[in-house]
């Protein structure tokens, strides 16, 4: 959504959906503005309505029940998988602190941006590791290669650079391995189509679709009675 109409669009889903928010931004979401200038409009939305909660500014975890947690960072597509260059993406022409970066000095600001989300990030979802069987983990990028569904397939080299975080993978990695027992569901969006990748016994990513201009459900995550969740999406159950 074009920076410009996402403090509205957010009012909008605090006044209208009547049920708590939790969300993350993406790239999008600064087109046509800056990053700084989007991030302080969206903490003032958010300082205006409980029920908008933007999961990259909580300092705690977000306890859904006596099993789950939540947290989640936006992320960015982090430059580190560069099997065959990288894409231009509208990034560069719409975003005011990428605008015209090309090359090293493009992959090095998203270098920034990814890790310095993912540090922010480590410490939230240790804690939520170490305090629930389950962690519903909200993200924008996917954090691996499997992940970055496009049109049924991994997305083409050229584009894993711009699609997917491995900054974030290597931390949710590193985090599993100290709370091996705890399940993590990721679920992502970025490349516009959806898709599910097991990344091990621990970790799975769903990745949400995306059509420009339009709203839709990707999927409900159910409870089952005992306690585990269930993603269900289009008619299929994962
Ligand atoms: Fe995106």
């Amino acid at each position: 959504m074009p920076a410009f109409q996402l403090p509205s669009a957010l009012v909008k889903l605090a006044e209208r959906v009547g049920v708590p928010a939790f969300f993350v931004l993406g790239n999008h979401d600064h087109y046509g503005g800056s990053i700084a200038k989007t991030e302080a409009a969206v903490d003032q939305v958010c300082e205006r309505y409980q029920a908008l909660t933007w999961l990259d500014r909580q300092a705690e975890p977000i306890r859904l029940d006596e099993r789950t947690t939540l947290v989640g960072t936006g992320g960015w597509g982090d430059f580190s998988v560069l099997d065959d260059g990288y894409a231009e993406l509208n990034d560069e022409l719409e975003i005011k602190e990428l605008f015209r970066l090309r090359g090293p000095a493009l992959a090095q600001y998203h270098q920034r941006l990814a890790h310095e989300s993912a540090e922010i990030f480590r410490p939230k979802l240790e804690v939520a590791l170490g305090t629930s069987d389950q962690v519903l983990i909200g993200t924008h990028v996917p954090p691996f290669r499997g992940a970055t569904w496009h049109e049924g397939h991994i997305s083409e080299p050229a584009f894993l650079a711009r699609f997917c975080n491995a900054t974030l993978g290597r931390v949710i990695e590193e985090c599993s391995e100290k709370f091996p027992d705890t399940k993590m569901l990721v679920v992502c969006g970025h490349t516009h189509s959806g898709g599910y990748y097991k990344h091990n016994d621990s970790i799975e990513v769903f990745t949400g679709a995306a059509e420009y201009g339009s709203l839709r459900v990707n999927g409900l995550i159910e409870r089952l009675e005992n306690g585990t969740w269930e993603v269900k999406t289009e008619g299929r159950i994962k």
